[in-house]
């Protein structure tokens, strides 16, 4: 039994999707078989969130570091990511269900960020979740990034605080995730939303991301729902 109580949801959950090569080594599969799987994963956990009533929901699904892995893979990442996304533009739209990413996109090929852009375009008015992906995304060069706009800008020392900071990242206007959950038995961050996770709860679960399903996500918030929130104070 999944019991979630409606009224302590974290708005905004963030997912590190890890262990699909594992998954399909464990297969005696190729590393993509288990990307392929993967979107499996992401197409149920999105469902699942959609229903559960989630608002903001991220995707860690391309990080920087990942370019350096071998071209072959990189492509074939690209390739399927082109087409989750024209594959699930409709279903995106059926669930009234707004696309967003974050990260270096202009580092992305051609194709996908065009596909990227057009799905972004046509979900913008959607508003029952916002589905935020991280492509050739890292939090320290998101961090970097924010303080080139911010030098560009001319603001004064003064001007500088944690709430005009936040409005240089890429996540402006969306609440800090609640609860980080990272799959595949990993205990780490992962260069993932750094400035946005200083009170998140972490989650960790051995789970490899192409066997992720809905239920492991309400698991998860039960688990978020059973700690207590503090930030720092004693009661
Ligand atoms: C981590 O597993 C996963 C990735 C680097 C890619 C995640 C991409 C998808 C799930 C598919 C596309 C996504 C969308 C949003 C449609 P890994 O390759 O690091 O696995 P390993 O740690 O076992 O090697």
């Amino acid at each position: 039994m999944y019991l979630i109580d409606k009224h302590n949801l974290p708005k905004h959950i963030a997912i590190t999707m890890d262990g699909n090569g594992r998954w399909a080594k464990t297969k005696g599969k190729l590393r993509i078989f288990g990307h392929e799987n993967g979107v499996k994963a992401v197409r149920d956990t999105v469902e699942g969130a959609v229903e559960i009533g989630i608002k903001y929901l991220t995707l860690y699904a391309f990080s920087t570091e990942n370019w350096s892995r071998p071209k072959n893979e990189v492509n074939a990442l690209m390739a399927l990511l082109v087409n989750a996304i024209h594959k699930e533009t409709k279903t995106l739209m059926d669930n009234n269900i707004k696309l967003d990413a974050i990260g270096d996109i202009t580092k992305l090929p051609q194709k996908p960020q065009k596909k990227l852009l057009e799905a972004i375009e046509k979900t913008k008015n959607n508003s029952k979740m916002n589905l935020i992906l991280a492509l050739s995304y890292s939090g320290r060069w998101e961090i970097l990034n924010a303080t080139k706009k911010i030098i560009k800008n001319n603001l004064s020392e003064s001007e500088i605080n944690e709430r005009t900071f936040q409005q240089y990242l890429s996540t402006k206007d969306v609440p800090d995730p609640e609860l980080l959950i990272r799959t595949s038995g990993e205990y780490r961050i992962s260069n993932f939303l750094l400035w946005q996770i200083a009170y998140s709860e972490l989650y960790f679960t051995d789970t490899l991301w192409p066997d992720f399903r809905r239920t492991d996500l309400k698991e998860a918030i039960k688990e978020y729902q059973s700690r207590e929130r503090r930030f720092g104070n004693t009661n």
